[in-house]
């Protein structure tokens, strides 16, 4: 994710919570040498993992796409103790987690009996109750293979496309395959058009993103119309609102999209809504 952060002083590593400069893994890590490996980012907002199970239950079937055995369960019950000795009892954070297939000798297919590099370290991160920033985007052919479902550490093609927003001074960059805009480079992209919610239907082509599937939710609540359709890249510029989501990013509204301006101050109001929605839903029980 964007967002930056110092060094987290500890770090829970196969079973173990080290200091961060003591937690060592081998050069022949797959996830070094292949980046053959799953990861998960949660926040957690006032006190609680915010949508824990969706998160849990995406990093296991996530590990099972590629035949990575672990117990999830059991790495959920040393989260508390992360916590606990990174200061962190009490406050609201993010928390990344990590499994890698684990370490062998250089081989392309999956080697048998080894044990999966388990890694988790949490970081001091409140976030806004509403993402008031504006971001702009640039779009992009989606070069990436076919499997962007998992949530997989193999993430050239999203660094790649991220580092073409930021030359860009953009924030994001958004993909387009077959014509269509899917996701982007850490971020899912929603629109609006006429006060009716577009976004591609989940598949291999996007991550399905928790913070999206929360908003679709929501925009049931409110009883806004969604269809799960993809916006042609030649559409985008014909549509009312776009926005972003993401753990970290929240709800953020687009404000420009290839030099395109949506809006000039504040978000569109169906945009609006659901932040305030979202805020709404962080805050209750
Ligand atoms: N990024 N699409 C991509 C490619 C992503 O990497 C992400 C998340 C999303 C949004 O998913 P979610 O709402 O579940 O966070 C969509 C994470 C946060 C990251 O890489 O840091």
């Amino acid at each position: 994710m964007s967002t930056k952060h110092a060094y987290p002083k500890k770090v829970y590593l196969n079973g173990e919570i080290l200091d961060a400069d003591q937690a060592m893994i081998s050069v022949f890590d797959r996830g070094f040498i292949f980046g053959d490996g799953i990861y998960e980012v949660m926040a957690r907002i006032n006190g609680r993992f915010f949508y824990k199970k969706p998160h849990m239950d995406r990093l296991k079937w996530c590990l099972g796409q590629i035949d990575i055995p672990l117990d999830v369960d059991a790495l959920e019950q040393h989260i508390p103790g992360l916590l606990e000795a990174s200061g962190l009892s009490d406050k609201d954070c993010l928390l990344y987690m990590q499994v890698s297939r684990g370490v062998a000798p250089r081989q392309h297919s999956f080697p048998k009996g080894i044990s999966p590099t388990v890694m988790m370290y949490a970081w001091d991160k409140r976030l806004p109750d509403i993402n008031t920033n504006h971001a702009s985007v640039v779009t992009m052919d989606d070069f990436r293979w076919c499997r962007c479902d998992i949530k997989m550490t193999s993430l050239l093609g999203n660094t790649m496309a991220n580092e073409h927003a930021m030359q860009n001074d953009c924030y994001e960059t958004v993909f387009v395959r077959n014509g269509l805009i899917t996701e982007a480079s850490h971020c899912n992209v929603l629109f609006v058009k006429e006060g009716v919610v577009y976004t591609h239907p989940a598949g291999p082509y996007l991550l399905d993103g928790i913070t999206r599937q929360i908003v679709l939710e929501l925009c049931e609540k409110l009883q806004l119309e969604v269809r799960l359709e993809g916006i042609p890249a030649s559409e985008v510029q014909r549509m009312d609102e776009a926005f972003l989501t993401g753990t970290g990013s929240q709800v953020l509204a687009i404000k420009k999209i290839d030099g395109h301006t949506y809006f000039e101050k504040e978000p569109g109001p169906v945009t609006r809504k659901i932040q305030q929605a979202f805020l709404e839903l962080k805050q209750g029980d």
